[in-house]
């Protein structure tokens, strides 16, 4: 009978965004996807409740690049570029702020959590020009599958899998597989499959290339992605 509910709730929330969308992919060809966006994600992110969260779904799963099925985007989440990818179960809690990010699946964000693309968004290397007419750099970041990631915390590197990012912790560097990081800037204090302490390795070892352009670090001996 749940199932069944949902699933009407689902097409019920279809059904309302198909204006918003229709309009949304309107507003996309004469100014760009991500202009477009802005409007309906800060619209949608003001829809209170469970019904909020239903529509947020609705409308994502037409716009984003990828966006699971089961995800959850709660109240005030913003979502700053349509080629952000959200895996399936992903839970997006109230407040959230994504870039041109990834999110595999399983993945956990708690309240107020910002994923950015790296951290230098502006050029900082002149002082004639203002710093926010300086190029900058956006560098695509993933959080790999079954990661929380704790309130509040700033992600600007890859996460991997399995992780945990303490709350107010700000990753400036990548975090391995099965790695428990917290701090400002985000140390490994341990790995969740093993007793001991992280100790001397609270720096991410050295990353290797992955699939596309973003870069994951070696999982550590004995803490593969299956955890
Ligand atoms: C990271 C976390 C999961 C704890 O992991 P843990 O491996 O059990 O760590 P411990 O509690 O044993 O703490 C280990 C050390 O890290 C420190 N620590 C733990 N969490 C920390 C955090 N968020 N920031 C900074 N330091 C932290 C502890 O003070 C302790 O330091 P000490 O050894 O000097 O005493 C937890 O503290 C946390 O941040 N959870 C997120 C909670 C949250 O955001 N909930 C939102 C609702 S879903």
């Amino acid at each position: 009978m749940k199932t069944v509910l949902k699933l009407l709730a689902d097409l019920l929330a279809r059904l309302a965004v198909l204006p918003a969308v229709g309009l949304y992919w309107l507003e996309a060809v004469l100014v760009g996807k991500d202009r477009a966006l802005r409007f309906w994600s800060e619209l949608f992110s003001l829809a209170p409740g469970t019904p909020g969260a239903y529509l947020r779904r609705a409308f994502y799963r037409c716009v984003l690049d990828e966006c699971g099925r089961d995800c959850w985007f709660g109240f005030g989440v913003l979502v700053h570029s349509a080629k952000a990818r959200i895996g399936k179960n992903v839970y997006i809690g109230p407040y959230c702020s994504l870039g041109a990010v990834a999110l595999e699946d399983d993945v956990l964000l708690s309240t107020g959590v910002s994923v950015i693309n790296g951290p230098r968004q502006h050029g900082l290397a002149r002082l004639d020009v203002p710093i926010r007419e300086q190029p900058g750099q956006w560098t695509p970041v993933r959080i790999g599958p079954d990661t929380w990631i704790g309130e509040r915390a700033v992600v600007m590197a890859d996460v991997g899998a399995h992780c945990v990012v303490g709350a107010g912790a700000v990753v400036t560097r990548p975090i391995p597989d099965g790695a428990v990081a917290v701090g400002v800037p985000a140390r490994v204090i341990r790995y969740r499959n093993r007793s001991e302490s992280a100790g001397a390795e609270t720096q991410a070892p050295p990353a290797q290339p992955s699939a596309g352009e973003t870069r994951l670090p070696a999982a550590p001996e004995g803490n593969s992605s299956s955890g």
